[in-house]
């Protein structure tokens, strides 16, 4: 008998044999579980084929002349619905094989001219065993490549790195099964990275200035043979990071090959999403000169954004809406009047009455304000809300001319917001009312112009106002009121 030289392995390969002569299949099942394959016997021809659906094999070794089925009927019926069975035809004499092409055409992997000595047959197994190895391999290469790409839309779908960051984390712990990983990603310049996330504590104490150095330092702590690790490269080929994990055991030669994979489509989605933040990042502060630059054109409205985006965020609130949907209601606050950039200034800003050409002119404000909005993804949500801020209940409004419920809710707290701050602030043309002046001046509007329940949650918010803020300026409240929102 031949030395196995990879016994304890050979237990993953199980072998069914099938002869009708039960001292063969007794030899064979004796000699191959003494080369340490799991090997079981069948002498019913279409018991095998029975036990070959039901049960995992990787080899059949099965005699050519039995009855009720010969060995090639066998495999004929075996083929209709298993096609990854390595399959070695035995037969008494090599005249008695069937010939070539049915060989060929049955897929069977090899055939053996039974004799006394099993050499020939153990390497003819052995050459089965190479081949299964192979394509087990394919096959997870395949598996982690599927389960790969279905994870990567995911990882691309998001837009905040945080976000992306813990779910590449998150991925490589199931793709891997690593025992711990970390990113670290430095959005330009050396230093600390700017993001990192780590799981398990081992790799949390790990610190370097730059990608090339945490690489290093990983290796060192940890010794290469269990690590993966590779610089996260931008698509100028700079290091923006690394991604390094630990594994349980030294990885193979595939694990490598899909984590080099893994990591260039991770840095892809990264680098999309720093350049995504930092064009947001700019168009945000374009917004935010603009909305300023509207509040200077006029000393009269100046800060009126800021606290209609106050007051209109806290009537949400009131009305019970959800942190994202207040959220988008101080968004919009703030840039409801951005349209106004496009007004002319001797329109905007006439101490006369203004004509009805002038008055269509300033109505369009609405609209302009939410093209300007529309440009970006991260603002779009809002430009239906600022289009329809001049919108009235009773369809009297512009510039669609909606009522009641048409008009999007987040557009009716707005509109609230709006009348009551420009009722409270002063005006070149009149003085500013009162808190309690102006909340009775929204009560007489309600169901007309304003939506009624909205502004009966709104007299509380006022109302519950604290004293202090009552009484303010209104340049003195907008400091108050200064908060972040983005
Ligand atoms: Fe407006």
């Amino acid at each position: 008998m031949r030395k196995n030289r990879h016994g304890s392995e050979k237990s993953e390969f199980s072998i069914l044999a099938l002869d009708d002569d039960p001292i063969m299949t007794a030899t064979i099942q004796s000699y191959f579980q003494g080369a340490g394959y799991q090997v079981d016997v069948e002498n019913d021809p279409v018991a095998a084929i029975e036990r070959v659906r039901t049960c995992h094999y990787d080899i059949l070794l099965l005699d050519f002349l039995m009855t009720p089925l010969c060995g090639d009927q066998v495999v004929e019926q075996i083929r209709t619905f298993n096609h990854d069975l390595f399959i070695i035809l035995l037969t008494g004499h090599k005249s008695m094989a069937p010939p070539i092409r049915t060989i060929r055409a049955l897929d069977i992997q090899g055939y053996y001219e039974k004799n006394d000595r099993f050499d020939q047959l153990e390497l003819l197994v052995e050459s089965c065993v190479k081949s299964i190895r192979q394509m087990r391999l394919i096959r997870s290469y395949q598996q982690r490549l599927a389960d790969m790409a279905s994870i990567m839309p995911e990882i691309y779908a998001l837009q905040e790195p945080n976000q992306i960051g813990s779910h590449i984390l998150a991925a490589v712990q199931s793709l891997w099964a690593c025992t711990d990983g970390l990113l670290a990603i430095w959005d330009g310049g050396r230093g600390a990275p700017h993001l990192r996330f780590s799981s398990g504590d081992a790799m949390a104490g790990l610190d370097a200035e730059t990608p090339e150095l945490l690489c290093t330092q990983v290796e060192q702590q940890f010794g290469r043979e269990r690590v993966l690790c590779s610089p996260v490269a931008n698509s100028l080929g700079e290091s923006i990071g690394v991604l390094a994990i630990v594994m349980a055991g030294k990885p193979d030669f595939y694990q490598e090959q899909l984590f080099r994979i893994f990591v260039r489509q991770c840095a892809a989605s990264m680098e999309n999403t720093l350049l995504l933040r930092r064009v947001k990042d700019s168009y945000v502060e374009v917004i935010k000169a603009l909305r300023l630059m509207v509040d200077a054109k006029d000393i009269y409205t100046r800060g009126h954004s800021d606290r209609v985006s106050y007051y209109a965020g806290h009537l949400a609130a009131a009305l019970g809406k959800d942190p994202e949907t207040c959220r988008q209601v101080r968004l919009a606050g703030l840039f409801h009047d951005v349209g106004k950039m496009a007004i002319p200034d001797n329109i905007l800003l006439s101490p006369d009455k203004l004509t009805d050409e002038e008055f269509e002119v300033i109505r369009k404000h609405p609209e302009c304000g939410s093209s300007i909005l529309s440009a970006i993804s991260s603002f779009r949500t809002i430009a239906p809300i600022v289009r329809s801020h001049h919108e009235r209940i009773d369809g009297k409004g512009y510039p669609d001319g909606l009522s009641g419920t048409d008009i999007p809710e987040a557009s009716r707290i707005i509109s609230i917001a709006d009348t009551f701050d420009a009722m409270t602030s002063a005006r070149r043309y009149r003085p500013s009312m009162t808190f309690d002046q102006a909340l009775e001046k929204l009560v007489e509007v309600k169901d007309t112009q304003l939506d009624g329940k909205m502004v009966d949650v709104f007299l509380n918010v006022i109302r519950e106002l604290p004293e202090e803020i009552r009484q303010m300026e209104p340049g003195e409240q907008l400091r108050f009121f200064a908060e972040e929102v983005f």
